[in-house]
C-alpha cells in the first residue's frame, strides 16, 4: 500500500519563491522586466551587451573608463586553448548546444580559478566564459563544415565578433546591433529553469563551470531555449501567410503548442518580445523577405483567444526569424540564447553562494510499500 502521508504538492514549483534576488524583477501581469532596477526597454534601446553584463555582474552601470577596461578584459579572454578546438573537432557531429556544453565543461581544465567559488573568482570566470562561449559556437559551426575556425577579433564587440567568427567577414553594423540587443534581452531572467538548474548545482558548492554546464543542458529543451528554433521551423512549414490560420488551428486541435507563445511567469506579452518584433519586421524588409514576419503576424492573429487567456508572445517568438534572416543556421539559435545568458547564470550562482542553502526539495512516494525481496531463482 502507498504511503498515507499528506503533503502539499507544488508541481513544477509553480509560483514558489525559493529565495530573494537583487538581479532582476519580473512583473508577469503587466509584462515588466528590470535588470538591477533598470527597465529592459531602456537597456534594449540605449545600452550595449557589454554595459549590461557589467551592470549585472558589478551591480551598477560602468563609467566610461570602467567600460573600456571591461571590454578589453572580454577581448583578452576570447581565444580558446588549442585542446578545446581539438575537442570540438572530436564532437563536431553533435548538436551545437551539446558542443557548447562540452566546450564549457572542458574549459574547467584550463581555467586558473576553476575551483575557487569566491564571489570575485566566480565573476572573473563568468566574464571569461561569456568571452569564450561565442568562440566555441562559431568555431564549431565552421569546423563541422570542414572550414578553419576564425580567430576572435581584438576590436569588435561581443555581438559583431560572433558574426565575424561565424561568417568570416565584419558584419553590417545594423546586423551586429540586432544580435547585441538580442544578447541584452536574454541576459538575465530570475529563476527560470536553466538558472534554477545552475543554482541547484551551485547549492552543493560546485563551481561556476559545473553550474553553467548545467544551465546549458537545461536551456536546450524546446520548452525553454529551444523555442526560437521551433518557431522558425513552424514559419517555414507554414510557408505562406494565407496558410497560417489552418496550420495553427490544426496544431491546437491536435493538442499541440504554438512555440514562442506562453510563459510560466508572464500573463501579458513578454516585454522582450516587443523589441524583437520591430527588429524582425525591419530586418525582413531590409533583406527583401517580409514574408516571415507576415506569417508570424498571421499566427499571432489566430492566437488572439489564447492571448486573452494570458498565453502571449514570449521572447523567442521573433528571435528565430531574426537569426534566420541573418543567415544563421537554425540549430545555432539556442546557442545564441546561451551566449547571452551566461552573465545571468553567473549572477544567480553568485547570489546562491552568498547566502547558500542546499536546494533539495522532496518527492511524495506513491509506490508500493514493504514489497518482499524475491530471490532471483524464484522470480
Ligand atoms: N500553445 C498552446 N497552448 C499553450 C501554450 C502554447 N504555446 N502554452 C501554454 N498553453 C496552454 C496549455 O496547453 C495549458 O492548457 P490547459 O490548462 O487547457 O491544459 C495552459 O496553457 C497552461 O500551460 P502550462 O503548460 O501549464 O503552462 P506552463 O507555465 O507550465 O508552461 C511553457 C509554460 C512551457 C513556456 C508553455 O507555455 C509552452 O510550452 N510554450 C511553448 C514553448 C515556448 O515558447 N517556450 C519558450 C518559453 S520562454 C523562454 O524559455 C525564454
Amino acid at each position: 500500500m502507498a504511503s498515507e502521508e499528506k503533503v502539499e504538492l507544488k508541481r513544477g514549483l509553480r509560483d514558489v519563491y525559493i529565495d530573494r534576488t537583487k538581479s532582476s524583477f519580473i512583473d508577469g501581469k503587466v509584462g515588466k522586466l528590470l535588470y538591477r532596477g533598470i527597465n529592459i526597454d531602456d537597456l534594449a534601446q540605449k545600452s550595449t551587451f557589454e554595459e549590461t553584463i557589467y551592470l549585472l555582474l558589478y551591480t551598477e552601470l560602468p563609467t566610461e573608463s570602467q567600460l573600456k577596461a571591461f571590454q578589453a578584459e572580454l577581448i583578452a579572454n576570447r581565444a580558446l586553448p588549442e585542446d578545446i578546438l581539438s575537442i570540438i573537432e572530436i564532437v563536431k557531429d553533435s548538436h551545437p548546444m551539446d558542443v557548447l556544453r562540452t566546450g564549457v565543461s572542458a574549459l574547467s581544465a584550463f581555467d586558473p580559478e576553476t575551483e575557487d567559488i569566491s564571489t570575485e573568482a566566480t565573476i572573473r570566470k563568468g566574464v571569461r566564459l561569456t568571452a569564450q562561449a561565442p568562440t566555441i559556437v562559431a568555431a564549431h559551426a565552421r569546423i563541422r563544415k570542414g572550414k578553419d575556425p576564425i580567430a576572435p577579433s581584438t576590436s569588435l564587440n561581443q555581438a559583431a565578433n560572433f558574426l565575424y567568427m561565424l561568417f568570416g567577414e565584419e558584419p553590417d553594423p545594423r546586423d551586429a546591433r540586432l544580435i547585441d540587443k538580442d544578447f541584452i534581452l536574454h541576459a538575465e531572467h530570475g529563476i527560470n529553469a536553466s538558472s534554477f538548474g545552475a543554482r541547484v548545482t551551485a547549492s552543493t558548492q560546485a563551481d561556476l563551470h559545473c553550474a553553467v554546464t548545467t544551465g546549458i543542458g537545461v536551456l536546450k529543451g524546446p520548452a525553454h531555449g529551444g523555442a526560437a528554433e521551433e518557431v522558425m521551423k513552424m514559419a517555414l512549414d507554414i510557408g505562406d501567410e494565407d496558410k497560417a490560420e489552418d496550420y495553427v488551428r490544426n496544431l491546437l486541435k491536435d493538442g499541440g503548442r504554438v512555440m514562442g507563445f506562453g510563459h510560466r511567469v508572464y500573463r501579458a506579452t513578454d516585454p522582450r518580445a516587443f523589441h524583437l518584433k520591430d527588429d524582425a519586421k525591419e530586418l525582413g524588409e531590409r533583406k527583401g523577405q517580409p514574408k516571415w514576419f507576415s506569417i508570424l503576424e498571421s499566427v499571432t492573429k489566430v492566437m488572439e483567444p489564447y492571448t486573452r487567456r494570458g498565453i502571449c508572445q514570449n521572447v523567442d517568438f521573433f528571435s528565430g526569424a531574426i537569426y534566420y534572416l541573418l543567415g544563421i543556421p537554425d540549430d545555432l539559435f539556442i546557442s545564441i540564447f546561451a551566449m547571452g545568458r551566461i552573465p545571468g547564470w553567473t549572477v544567480q550562482v553568485v547570489e546562491q553562494f552568498e547566502n547558500n542553502i542546499l536546494l533539495r526539495p522532496r518527492l511524495q512516494y506513491v509506490g508500493e510499500m514493504d514489497v518482499p525481496y524475491v530471490p532471483i531463482e524464484d522470480r
